[in-house]
């Protein structure tokens, strides 16, 4: 990778959320500007818009002037179809797509998840890498690959650069610390607040990327589980925390 894409104006959706607040935190802190959007208000993006991603114009309005657009707002796992997937995760998405292309937005990331690739055989001497293919396993991966299948078409038919990041495990809730706590599976995937924020930027400052899928995790406990090389490589990702590094949660401490 060669040069940086420097002071850029970022739409961050889901700006509110775990991965929203740190990456908008993270952003601000290297010099870009950005606009957050979400259902609620957004206290670390320098700019903050409250609505939803299923309201088009208001999803136009925001992507404005924006040459770059991360797009983090969704419900964050398997759910009613009708009522949360549908709204949030599949039409959200379709005005994020829309409203990017046509405002002439320069560098679109969408982020999927590791779940997509929930029913592929785990390997014991390698990570699951993106030859793998998918195989969702739940509504709310299947909303992800869709995700994924979107960023191929706008790449290619409407000639946009368009990353696609599948994350690993950033815990938004104490619940989630125990599960990663009892599994070394969870530990892999392990996602810390700060290599997110690190992740999302990488994404918006690398340079010449047409398209691509990365997986995004923090730095391996010794077991690897999905391959982080390709981000590496491309986007200079260099995590820094294993778990439990930076989680944001207390860990209980008889456990
Ligand atoms: N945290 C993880 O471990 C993880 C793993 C894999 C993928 N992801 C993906 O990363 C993204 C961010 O996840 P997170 O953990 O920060 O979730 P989060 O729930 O903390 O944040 C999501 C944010 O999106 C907002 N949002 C949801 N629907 C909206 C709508 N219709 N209009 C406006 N705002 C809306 C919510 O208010 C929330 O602030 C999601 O797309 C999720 O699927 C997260």
């Amino acid at each position: 990778m060669v040069g940086v894409r420097q002071n850029t104006r970022t739409l961050v959706t889901g700006s509110a959320g775990a991965i929203g607040r740190a990456t908008a935190a993270e952003l601000k802190s290297r010099g870009h500007f950005v606009r957050g959007f979400d259902r609620v208000e957004s206290p670390h993006a320098d700019e903050s818009i409250v609505a939803n991603l299923a309201d088009a114009g208001a999803v136009r309005d925001a992507t404005r002037g924006m040459d770059t657009v991360i797009h983090l707002a969704a419900t964050p796992d398997d759910a009613d179809f009708m009522s949360e997937l549908l709204p949030n995760n599949v039409i959200g998405l379709f005005n994020v797509f829309d409203a990017a292309r046509d405002e002439g937005v320069e560098r679109l990331v969408v982020t999927s998840t590791g779940q997509v690739v929930g029913g592929v055989p785990r390997y014991t001497d390698r990570p699951v890498m993106l030859e793998d293919g998918t195989a969702p396993r739940n509504h709310y991966a299947v909303t992800k690959v869709m995700a994924e299948a979107m960023a191929d078409m706008y790449a290619h038919r409407h000639d946009m650069s368009v990353i696609v990041v599948r994350p690993g495990w950033l815990p938004r809730e104490l619940h989630h610390v125990h599960g990663i706590m009892k599994s070394e599976w969870g530990q892999a995937v392990y996602f810390s607040p700060n290599d997110a924020g690190r992740f999302f930027r990488c994404c918006v400052e690398a340079v010449g990327v047409k398209h691509a899928v990365l997986f995004a995790t923090s730095k391996s406990n010794g077991k690897i589980v999905f391959d982080i090389e390709p981000a590496l490589e491309l986007i200079g990702y260099e995590p820094q925390d294993v778990w439990p590094q930076n989680c944001p949660h207390p860990l209980p401490k008889d456990e």
